[in-house]
């Protein structure tokens, strides 16, 4: 089967992220908006490094302004996913920039994404979940009306509770309120660490957070005494290779430590993050594995039961996508 066929699982993609730039200049252009400094002649997304990425995302995020289209946004989005070959996807939703933290300005949000995820099952056979997630340079205060948001809406499309941006602001430890709430709430944890922060911030993330899952987590290379605990505590890694090559957390394919840690016996995953930001997509990731590290059928479908049992979904749920994943 080609790598573009095969069935995938897709557990860490932030839905602004993934906005094709295309959609963003277009509703750009409906607003009277000038966005041009942000993209590249070509129409890509222009940025230097991880902390211009993250204000041209912010941006770019500025002309979507409501529910009507976040719906949009979520149909494109969960369109191309399909079209490679995704059954399942957690998305992570940011009241920050849906709402602005305002409890009923999120439930609005959140219909109309949910509303259009039912339409991309019912046409594609995608599932989708949510994870909220407070951004973290904007600090642990404007996380508690995120957290509220997220113990509020939990049920079947919301499961998770995430922590994104950029890892060098404060420290984890200052969201453990936030956290609290939310995992009382019945979310399932997971937080960006070992992007940026190196070993320690992993460290911290399952120490201090315990969270279930790490995104990204690859700087766990550097602390073998960390691999080992990773490997037999069964923590599960979202790795997003494309986004941090791309990124410079690691200069090329080669040097990145997804196969390295698979080896040692920690549980990896394979996601996108942000994919028209890094010119990537599910099969695109496939396809560098393959040829980077030799990735066989056998290693995808291992790493797809790793991020089957790693879903923040419910056990109907899960069983729908084992079922998908046969075909
Ligand atoms: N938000 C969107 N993409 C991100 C990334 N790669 N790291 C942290 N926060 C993000
Ligand atoms: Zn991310």
């Amino acid at each position: 089967m080609s790598l573009a066929k095969l069935p995938k699982i897709e557990l860490h993609l932030h839905l602004e992220g993934a906005a094709p730039p295309a959609f963003i200049r277009g509703l750009a252009a409906e607003k009277g908006t000038d966005l041009s400094q942000i993209f590249t002649e070509d129409g890509s997304y222009a940025y230097r490094d991880f902390t211009h990425f993250l204000s041209v995302y912010e941006a770019a995020t500025s002309v979507l302004t409501g529910p009507e289209e976040f719906a949009r946004l979520t149909t494109a989005v969960l369109e191309e996913s399909a079209a490679h070959g995704v059954v399942y996807t957690e998305a992570f939703l940011s009241p920050d920039f849906c709402g602005g933290g305002d409890l009923g300005a999120w439930r609005e949000y959140l219909a109309a994404i949910q509303e259009a995820a039912a339409q991309a099952e019912a046409q594609n056979g995608i599932i989708m979940r949510g994870i909220v997630t407070p951004i973290r340079h904007f600090g642990p205060e404007r996380a508690k009306p995120v957290a509220h948001c997220a113990a509020e809406t939990v049920g079947d499309f919301i499961t998770g509770f995430g922590i994104g941006g950029d890892e060098m602001a404060g420290k984890l430890k200052d969201f453990a309120w936030s956290l609290d709430m939310a995992r009382e709430a019945g979310l399932q944890i997971t937080a960006h660490a070992g992007e940026w922060g190196g070993a320690a911030s992993v460290w911290d993330a399952v120490n201090d957070l315990k969270v279930e899952r790490v995104g990204h987590g690859v700087q766990a290379i550097e602390d073998p005494a960390l691999v080992d605990h990773l490997a037999e505590t069964g923590v599960v890694l979202e790795c997003c290779p494309g986004s941090n090559v791309v990124l410079g957390v690691f200069p090329t394919w080669e040097s990145h430590p997804i196969e390295k840690l698979r080896e040692k016996g920690v549980k990896v995953t394979v996601s996108t993050d942000d994919p028209p930001f890094f010119h990537t997509t599910m099969s695109h990731e496939y396809e560098r594995l393959a040829d980077t590290f030799g990735w066989d059928d056998e290693i995808f479908a291992q790493v797809t039961q790793t991020a089957l049992e790693a879903a923040f979904c419910d056990a109907e749920t899960r069983a729908t996508v084992a079922k998908k994943l046969e075909r």
